[in-house]
């Protein structure tokens, strides 16, 4: 007996029953259901529709079907859709014809759009977790690998050396901006759409914004249509999940070619690498592969809802329904993700030897020789530069590189440079003269790493 059949002279199709269930995946709101609709029973009571007993004894129905879901016992049926409807049904079960007072005041439209909300508060708390952890330990490994002089790369050509730590921390504050998001998005949830109906209200007297305080919203929707048909929140999340799953993807590109034998920068943990059933030789960076592949199925989730909601004329269409398997699928994914990678990240060894051979034999000193042209001989940056490009070069003609330049073949080119320009040319004279705020001087890289540390706080 559907909760709707009054009007229905014919049984569902079972196939149409099947096609239209949620439950499959919204059982995943019961505990968000039941706390609503306990404030719900409230809220009649105060409203005079349910009496003092009335309300005692729902409460106590639905507390003793949180716990039959607690321990598995409960059945959750297709032929009665969705959860809501589920666990309605079972009160009515446990408390007789009273169950059918519940509903009162209320729609599945607002039902299901407060559990969402509830549900996305407490998933957007967990995320916020997640991405300070990972954090945490971009923080760790910076402190860890402080003096490691690597090269930073523009176009994946060797461009000048920087500090590894400060190469991590780039990462830190795009995880920084992901969390700032997050925190605005959490705003959105924070509102209360109970009270709507199915669309434009309830006659009955009831006091919305006590039953927000009561649910521990900050504020509640001011439209009830737009209470009931309002998904702009998930779709933040979703965007807020893609844009973390793009910073993730790009991190683990930078992992997987560091961890290649042409790289051979860092060496992940066995624990965290896989082989390969033919080449005995093989240990491959699965994780953050993965992670870089599962990028995509949450940029469509976005996508997804985005295209449902675009045509959705107002109030509620059973399209809404389609918001929930792809932010589940995007939630699990993106939380795995930030765990999996923190561990990852804590164990890999980082192979200084090769970093530094990779700035010894390159030309990423040439912007610093160019620049001391500019501060001796007072000539305009763009002479400078040419000036050292013919160096440049000089010195692939002669397979050299510019530190192997004695000071007479430097004057070749100009007549400048005495020897103080040596020093200039080593990987730390490069990188320790970058002290401009923000830059990878050690000194500007320590004052970063506080101020990343105070950020993390907030
Ligand atoms: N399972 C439905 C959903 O998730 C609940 C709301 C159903 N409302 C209705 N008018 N059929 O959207």
């Amino acid at each position: 007996m559907k909760l709707w059949g009054g009007r229905f002279k014919k049984e569902t199709n079972s196939s149409v029953e099947e096609f239209g269930a949620s439950v499959f995946f919204d059982y995943k709101l019961a505990t968000e259901d039941i706390q609503g609709s306990i404030a719900h029973a409230k809220m009649l009571c105060k409203a005079k529709v349910l009496t003092e007993a009335e309300k005692e004894k729902i409460i106590a129905g639905l507390e003793s079907i949180a716990q039959e879901i607690k321990e598995g016992t409960f059945e959750f049926k297709v032929e009665l859709e969705d959860v809501h409807m589920n666990i309605e049904k079972r009160l009515s079960e446990k408390i007789g014809s009273l169950g059918g007072k519940l509903h009162t005041a209320r729609s599945r439209n607002d039902q299901v759009a407060l559990d969402m909300h509830l549900f996305m508060k407490k998933e957007n708390r967990q995320l916020v977790a997640l991405l300070q952890d990972l954090q945490e330990t971009l923080l760790l490994l910076a402190e860890k690998y402080f003096d490691v002089i690597f090269p930073g790369y523009t176009h994946l050509q060797r461009a000048q050396p920087v500090l590894f730590s400060h190469h991590l921390l780039a990462y830190f504050w795009m995880f920084q901006r992901d969390r700032e998001r997050l925190n605005e998005q959490y705003k959105r949830c924070d509102l209360m759409p109970l009270g709507a109906g199915a669309l434009a209200g309830t006659t009955f007297s009831i006091d919305r914004e006590e039953l927000a305080s009561e649910l521990g919203f900050s504020s509640l929707y001011e439209n009830s249509m737009d209470a009931v048909s309002d998904r702009d929140y998930i779709l933040e999340f979703l965007a807020g999940t893609s844009i973390t799953m793009m910073h993730l993807s790009r991190l683990s590109e930078e992992i997987i070619l560091w961890s290649s034998q042409e790289f051979g920068f860092i060496e992940l943990d066995d624990s965290f690498t896989t082989g390969s059933s033919i080449m005995p030789q093989k240990k491959n960076p699965d994780v953050a592969e993965l992670v870089r592949g599962k990028t995509g199925r949450v940029y469509g989730h976005l996508i997804s809802l985005l295209t449902v909601l675009k045509g959705l004329p107002l109030a509620y269409n059973k399209d809404l329904q389609e918001d929930k398997e792809g932010l589940f699928d995007s939630l699990d994914t993106v939380k795995k993700s930030l765990s999996i990678f923190s561990a990852m990240l804590k164990t890999m060894q980082v192979n200084k030897e090769n970093m530094r051979k990779a700035v010894s034999k390159d030309f990423s000193a040439a912007t610093d020789l160019a620049d001391y042209l500019v501060k001796e001989a007072k000539i305009p940056f763009r002479e400078a530069h040419e000036v050292v490009g013919k160096m440049v070069a000089y010195c692939l003609d002669k397979e050299k590189y510019l530190a192997d330049l004695t000071i007479e073949e430097m004057h070749q080119f100009h007549s400048s440079f005495n020897p103080s320009v040596e020093k200039l040319l080593q990987p730390e004279g490069v990188v320790n003269a970058r002290k401009s705020r923000g830059g990878t001087a050690p000194v500007a890289v320590r004052e970063q790493l506080q101020r990343a540390k105070e950020a993390l706080r907030r």
